[in-house]
């Protein structure tokens, strides 16, 4: 009886009182009145508090009035563990495993836009319940040189495919109450010296080649967050640029979201109030151990803010706009009450994982037909596997992007349990790479040291490959520094400890060689013409081996194609042609600042091939079937269009094999005749078709004249020029099918 009376005196006391919902609270109002309303009701220090972080990875709300923290996670491919409030080091929690999904490189490598929106679903349910607001990440910087150490978090070299690759992603995980942070936003092409770099880049090239994929990421992904690179830009470190931010992200976009600082790339107090930082992360990334009794409050957009603020020499303007992006953005997430509660490590996520994986990896080469290896023949083959890269875990390491997973299936594992007693599998690891198996205080719990000396190793491999009916090698780099890792840059284009000269060795031993290349990176292949074939497989997370075991043996057949340029050798590479000016940059006198001048200007990846008419070692959008396509004619729906039409393209591709299989159709542009050097062809447009042996389909593709402008600098706007364009239908960049010309009047 008491309690009821308790509880009626609950429910009915506010309503006496005449108390009703502050309007902040009542997520039925427009998000700009709640804002607002929030904003009305906070003090001066709240508001500084708001707009800085209070731990590595999360910032304060307003306590006071019921606002809830922010708490941000890398990324980007799964969720990171969680880290001690103050340090790098994991915490050591038990319910912190993840799924991990295979790096990004890998999904634009499918160039299925279903994927990246299985991926953003799959990522953010995962974030959900571990109570991840802000995912940090995805990362669409353009893969401007094979060293850059940070690729494999990237979509690969085209603007135009990375744009299609991320939006799709984007909306998947915001659909859920997580935000994504794109990043690193922007002209952050190289780790090294990233802090120090001052990218030095015309307008055209910035706005035909990297910043497409960040301009569809804000206006057709609708980007919550975005974060500030490490870089400089006109010589403005980029977390607090006001081109880039003022004017470009937020003034030519229409970004309403929150700009993220990288952790760390804050340097300047007043730029961060005026030119468009919204939330400060990471600037001194050992927290409170800096000496003062709170580090944070000594973050640019902290204390030092607030001084000014009472001394009268900056008002108080930025700082409103600084919070209502952080309100924005916490109403959209964390009290976003619409949000379900996700789920961690489930079926659906390791499928998901798999199925990216699958439709990811790259056929690259295949002789004779050698893959898929048949297990259905009389008798059981020998199957030897040689490679560190097939026993080796590749989800701890590489920087922010490490994680700590529940489980990864091993390449050698996956081959194993696909196989069960169908084959006879061997091993040997043929060469010892990185045998380190920790970071940041997280450990594979794997051993891999191995007293034998590499000549033994190789020896061993040789001699048991001599004996197999099949090798397949598994190797290319790793995440340790200086491979495919944060913070360094690979020292050259070739592959790590000796693996040439043992897959050449392999080679001669033994005819039936599968090279599986684990990379995020173009690799070199001196030995290309004498293996017969030859894999892309990239770091593919969780379900590693099983998605590498499915391709081997054609339970699934090979559909991804490259997202970049494979070169033969570094000096193919548009931004090494110019010598250290253009890569790594030089250092100025006097200064620990660097110049880097994008001096290959638009001609990036196949751009820089097409124009030079250098051969590459294999072109941007090859990738190999177990079936084969045809295509038909390329035909236009009229023959010239006027300012404000579309034209549509059609071709038919028949799957002219035995197997089902995926193509991805390709949509070049040329624009033959231009007052401007335009690139040899461009695309514009694709589509993953899904074929039955003996079946055609017509794809079709619709463009309009912004497939057909340039960015004129001088006017600062895009530009089509009437007169002839050629579109051009082809399995690769290098592999042009139909052509058919038509006009701009
Ligand atoms: C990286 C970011 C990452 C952040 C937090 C930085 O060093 O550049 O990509 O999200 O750390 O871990």
């Amino acid at each position: 009886m008491k309690k009821t009376i308790l509880a009626l005196v609950a429910i009915t006391a506010p309503l006496l009182l005449g108390a009703s919902k502050p309007i902040y609270l009542d997520s039925s109002k427009p998000m700009d009145l709640r804002v607002d309303d929030a904003l009305s009701r906070m003090n001066l220090s709240e508001k500084i508090a708001l707009i800085h972080a209070q731990s590595k990875f999360c910032s304060p709300g307003v306590a006071r009035l019921g606002i809830p923290e922010l708490w941000t996670t890398d990324g980007p491919h799964g969720i990171r563990p969680e880290v001690l409030w103050d340090e790098w080091n994991q915490a050591g929690w038990t319910s912190d495993s993840c799924v991990a999904f295979p790096a990004l490189t890998c999904l634009a490598a499918s160039w299925n836009p279903d994927m990246s929106a299985l991926y953003g679903k799959s990522i953010s349910e995962e974030a959900l319940y571990r109570g991840k607001d802000v995912l940090l990440g995805p990362g669409v910087n353009i893969l401007r040189t094979p060293l850059n150490g940070r690729n494999f978090e990237y979509m690969g070299e085209d603007p135009y495919l990375a744009s299609k690759m991320v939006v799709p992603y984007i909306r998947n995980c915001q659909d859920n109450g997580v935000a994504v942070c794109v990043k690193h936003y922007a002209l952050n092409n190289q780790e090294f010296e990233r802090h120090n770099t001052n990218v030095v880049i015309d307008d055209r090239t910035l706005y035909e080649i990297y910043l497409p994929a960040f301009k569809a990421a804000v206006e057709d992904g609708g980007a919550w967050s975005i974060m500030g690179s490490y870089n400089l830009y006109q010589n403005q470190h980029v977390c607090h640029n006001d081109r880039l931010l003022n004017k470009i992200l937020k003034g030519e976009w229409g970004f309403d979201g929150a700009v993220i600082s990288d952790w760390g790339g804050t340097h300047d107090t007043r730029e961060a109030i005026t030119n468009g930082l919204d939330l400060e992360f990471g600037t001194w990334t050992d927290g409170l151990s800096m000496g003062a009794t709170n580090a944070y409050d000594n973050y640019h957009m902290a204390r030092p803010y607030l001084e000014l603020i009472e001394k009268g020499e900056v008002g108080t303007d930025e700082l409103d706009e600084k919070c209502r992006r952080v309100l924005r953005l916490i109403f959209r997430t964390a009290m976003n009450n619409e949000k379900g509660y996700g789920s961690l490590c489930s079926d659906e996520h390791y499928e998901a994982a798999r199925r990216i994986g699958d439709e990811g990896i790259v056929l690259l080469k295949n002789k004779k037909n050698l893959l898929p290896v048949r297990l259905d023949g009389t008798g059981k083959p020998r199957i030897l596997v040689v490679g560190e890269n097939a026993i080796k875990m590749m989800t701890v390491g590489g920087g922010s992007s490490s994680l700590k997973v529940q489980h990864e299936v091993l390449p050698l594992d996956g081959i194993r349990a696909f196989c069960g007693d169908r084959a006879d599998v061997d091993f040997a690891r043929g060469y010892i790479g990185d045998v380190n198996v920790m970071q940041d205080g997280l450990s594979t719990g794997q051993d891999l040291t191995d007293s034998r000396s590499q000549q033994q190793l190789m020896d061993e491999a040789v001699a048991k490959a001599a004996k197999a009916d099949y090798v397949i090698f598994v190797g290319g780099l790793n995440k340790a520094s200086g491979q495919d890792c944060e913070d360094s840059d690979r020292k050259s284009l070739g592959l790590p400890y000796g693996q040439d000269e043992l897959i050449e060795a392999l080679a001669k031993a033994n005819g039936n060689l599968v090279v599986v290349n684990i990379s995020g990176n173009p690799v070199a292949m001196p030995w290309v013409d004498k293996v017969p074939a030859i894999v892309q497989a990239w770091f593919l997370g969780s379900e590693a081996g099983n998605s590498i075991a499915d391709i081997l043996f054609g339970a699934v057949n090979p559909s991804g194609k490259l997202p970049m340029t494979f070169p033969v050798a570094l000096s193919d590479v548009g931004a090494h042609a110019a010598g250290p000016a253009s890569y790594p940059g030089i250092r100025r006198e006097g200064s620990d600042k660097y110049d880097t001048e994008y001096s290959e200007g638009i001609l990036v990846g196949y751009r820089w091939s097409d124009a030079k008419k250098i051969k590459p070692l294999f072109a941007f959008g090859h990738g190999l079937s177990y079936t084969t396509f045809d295509y038909g004619k390329l035909k236009a729906d009229k023959k010239s269009i006027a300012d404000g039409e579309s034209i549509t393209f059609t071709i038919p591709v028949t799957n002219s094999g035995k197997t089902a299989g995926a193509e991805i159709v390709q949509l070049y542009i040329s624009d033959p005749e231009s007052s401007v050097m335009r690139p040899v062809k461009e695309l514009k447009a694709f589509e993953k078709v899904y074929l039955k042996p003996g079946e055609t389909r017509d794809v079709k593709f619709t463009v309009g004249k912004d497939a057909l402008s340039y960015f004129d600098a001088d006017k600062h706007c895009w530009v089509a020029e009437p007169g002839e364009f050629v579109a051009h239908a082809a399995a690769a960049s290098d592999d042009i099918r139909s052509s058919v010309r038509f006009s701009l009047k």
